[in-house]
């Protein structure tokens, strides 16, 4: 007879948090993330010291998620961790540790690709949360990512278009470090913006054929911006800090949303489901919002802690995975730029 209830230990340590989190089959009992507040010194993540932290945060983190779960780790029927793509030292700690435990506890071991779990984490049970139908479009933009994948089911994905150049979060957080914002500006970028007028200045948006993105001419554009305002005014950045917010904002999610609007056009699919840490903006959820009056989306945001870099969402891979028996060798390998 099969097995009533399930249990999943997901590691992830693609990038700078290590995360731990135990999944009953479709339910998180626990997710636990360890952020490093290191990088923030150097405006941006710094892969060896962010290697360094997994290794120091990797035991206490499962560990606490395996106690916060209620279970003894004896409970558990598999262990999924990140492959890839991400920051090979980051991922090399995961990968080693969910090899080790596996192997110890003779469970199986699930390799799972971190951006089909931005996108799967919309498949966590979560009370008043309704979940995508197939097809549907999964944009995910993050400080790592930016990319719309046509999902026609949980392991029938195609990527339709990504950035070819720095991420929608990097934008934001480049832009940010122009403007004497600390890291990550895009919390701040986006507060400030809810304040100031986003017609104030013009920023123009990349011409980018099809799905594609590209953000890093935004980001010299708002250099060359403030670098020749300051030249007549040496006070315009802290005096206008409000409007430009707001003109940079206008212009990064006009560039989302258009792409948004083609790929629907392109697909005709209509139901759109959001991930990534960049997911928490305002101006995206308004815009989102509004396409559902005015074209009839339906659009999907999961809670916060789904969308920014966790362990759940690799663990509910890992549980859509385990009922396929879809399980990985030992010697699978961490893989920095793997593509699904
Ligand atoms: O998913 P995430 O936590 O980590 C990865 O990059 O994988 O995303 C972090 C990114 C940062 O670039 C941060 O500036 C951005 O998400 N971010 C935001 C907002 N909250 C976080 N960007 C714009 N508006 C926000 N409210
Ligand atoms: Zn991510």
């Amino acid at each position: 007879m099969a097995k009533e209830n399930i249990y999943i230990l997901g590691i992830e340590s693609s990038c700078d948090d290590t995360s731990a989190a135990i999944l009953k089959n479709n339910s998180i009992l626990s997710n636990v993330v360890a952020n490093q507040k290191i990088h923030a010194e150097y405006g941006g993540v710094v892969p060896e010291l962010a290697s360094r932290a997994h290794q120091s945060n990797i035991v206490p983190v499962v560990h606490q998620a395996i106690e916060k779960a209620g279970i003894d780790k004896n409970d558990l029927d598999a262990i999924a961790f990140t492959r890839g793509p991400g920051l090979m030292g980051s991922l090399l700690v995961g990968t080693s540790f969910a090899k080790s435990l596996a192997y110890g506890l003779d469970i199986p071991l699930i390799d799972v690709n971190h951006m089909q779990g931005h996108i799967l984490a919309h498949f966590i049970d979560e009370k008043d949360y309704k979940k995508p139908p197939f097809p549907f479009l999964a944009m995910t933009i993050s400080g790592g990512h930016t990319q719309i994948v046509q999902v026609n089911d949980y392991f029938d994905m195609q990527v339709i278009g990504e950035t070819i150049d720095d991420a929608v979060g990097e934008a934001y957080d480049k832009s940010g470090k122009v403007l004497g914002l600390g890291y990550p500006a895009g919390p701040e970028i986006d507060k400030r913006a809810q304040l100031g007028n986003p017609k104030a200045f013009k920023f123009t948006k990349p011409k980018v054929k099809g799905l594609d993105f590209s953000f890093s001419g935004l980001k010299t554009a708002i250099l060359y911006f403030v670098q020749n305002e300051t030249k007549n005014n040496p006070n315009f950045v802290k005096e206008n800090i409000d409007d430009i917010c707001a003109s940079i904002q206008y212009t990064i999610i006009g560039i989302l949303m258009d792409k948004l609007k083609l790929a629907v056009k392109q697909t005709g699919i209509t139901h759109i489901a959001i991930g990534g840490g960049v997911s928490a903006n305002s101006g995206i959820r308004k815009a989102l919002k509004d396409a559902e009056q005015k074209f009839g989306w339906t659009t999907y945001i999961p809670k916060f802690e789904y969308t920014t870099d966790n362990a759940a969402m690799i663990a509910i891979v890992g549980y859509l995975k385990y009922l396929e028996k879809d399980f990985s060798e030992i010697d699978v390998m961490a893989t920095a730029r793997l593509k699904f």
